[in-house]
């Protein structure tokens, strides 16, 4: 089998989850950013094998993921759940690719870099053939955090997110379409999916609990603090679900090591990759999930100073979680891969 760096011809690529809310914007994304590909395999569970997806403008039949359709793979993109990736992945190492999971599974495994491309790319470097995505909060938060960190040295965090329906994947954007349907019929919405109906409402969980916390709350902090690598950063969260189908949005306070006002960290924010300051509240001009949904950037704005601590910031976020909360960051990490593979096949 040949290694992991000895391999040049054009990638052959494998999207786990192909049919789901995530898996789906990794082949949209590939496409947009024309992602050198060999073969393309596009694979999800036994219950959409032979369906099809669209890639390049023809339909791509959808295969079960096995130990056989993996084979020979140079990157798997995994949005199937920690289940698949658990399984699967160490598969697609053992073989001499690289699997890039946007699943929880291997997010605090130190063996695993947790990347955020902007952030720490250089960590990818150690890879053993597996490389974690952090979750759809903990992505955009960081694309600011981390910039705003380098500047002035954070101290503490403070977070409340406004998460979108897509987040819970394809079946809770499906059951918010059918409550907005049921509502406007005059119909009692149902809730399957979710604890509660999300049709014009606002539920702060639906998560799994951990004691008094959603393990949202719990992976927005340990894999914020990994990306940052600031072990013992104090990051205090609420996160909640809302009523929109795409673009999770953050109202994020920072505390620093000096005092910021809100003129320096504009600029640190307007220069930092992957950010898009929208900042004229005057004008009625700020992130919201419907401008942010179909980009990769990280929209911010209402960069303020923070009334109740002197020296500390306020600002909120937006950001299309399927994209670059999820398969834009993939992605990315996947051409890192190649231009690795690149330099390793040159040296
Ligand atoms: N949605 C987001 O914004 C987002 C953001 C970051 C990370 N993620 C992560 O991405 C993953 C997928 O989430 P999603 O929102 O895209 O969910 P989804 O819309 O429900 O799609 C799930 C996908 O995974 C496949 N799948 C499920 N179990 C599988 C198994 N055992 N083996 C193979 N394929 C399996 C499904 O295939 P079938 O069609 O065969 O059922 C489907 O393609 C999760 O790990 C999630 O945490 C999602």
């Amino acid at each position: 089998m040949a290694s992991r760096e000895r391999r040049r011809h054009a990638p052959r690529i494998a999207v786990i989850g192909a049919t789901g809310a995530a898996g789906s914007t990794v082949l949209r994304i590939l496409e947009e950013r024309h992602f050198p590909i060999g073969e393309l395999r596009a694979l999800a569970s036994v219950r959409s094998a032979g369906m099809t997806v669209g890639f390049g403008g023809a339909p791509v039949t959808v295969a079960e993921v096995t130990d056989d359709s993996l084979r020979g793979i140079d990157i798997a993109f995994f949005a199937a759940g920690s289940a698949a990736a658990r399984r699967f992945a160490p598969v697609v190492a053992a073989g001499g690719g690289v699997a890039v999971d946007k699943s929880s599974a291997y997010r605090a495994d130190p063996e695993v870099p947790l990347v955020v491309p902007e952030v720490n790319a250089e960590t990818l470097r150690s890879h053993q053939g597996i490389v974690a995505n952090p979750n759809c909060v903990t992505i955009p938060l960081t694309v600011c955090v981390a910039p705003l960190h380098r500047a002035f040295g954070l101290r503490r965090l403070t977070v409340a997110t406004y998460q979108s329906a897509s987040g819970g994947g394809r079946d809770l954007v499906a059951e918010l379409r059918a409550q907005e349907q049921a509502d406007a019929d005059g119909r009692q919405p149902l809730a399957s999916v979710y604890p509660h109906v999300l049709h014009a409402n606002v539920v702060p969980g639906g998560w799994a609990m951990q004691g008094d916390d959603t393990d949202e709350e719990l992976k927005v902090i340990a894999e914020t603090r990994r990306v940052l690598q600031l072990a013992d950063l104090p990051v205090s969260i609420t996160t909640v679900r809302v009523p929109v189908a795409v673009g999770h949005s953050a109202a994020v306070w920072g505390e620093f090591d000096v005092d910021v006002d809100a003129a320096a960290a504009r600029r640190v924010l307007g220069d930092s990759p992957g950010v898009r300051v929208v900042d004229d509240p005057a004008a009625q001009r700020y992130p919201t999930p419907r401008d942010a949904a179909g980009s990769d950037d990280v929209l911010v704005g209402r960069i303020r100073a923070d009334r109740g601590r002197p020296g500390a910031v306020a600002f909120f976020l937006a950001a299309d979680n399927l994209r670059k909360g999820a398969a834009t960051n993939a992605v990315q990490v996947g051409e890192l891969l190649l231009a690795l593979r690149g330099a390793t096949a040159a040296a």
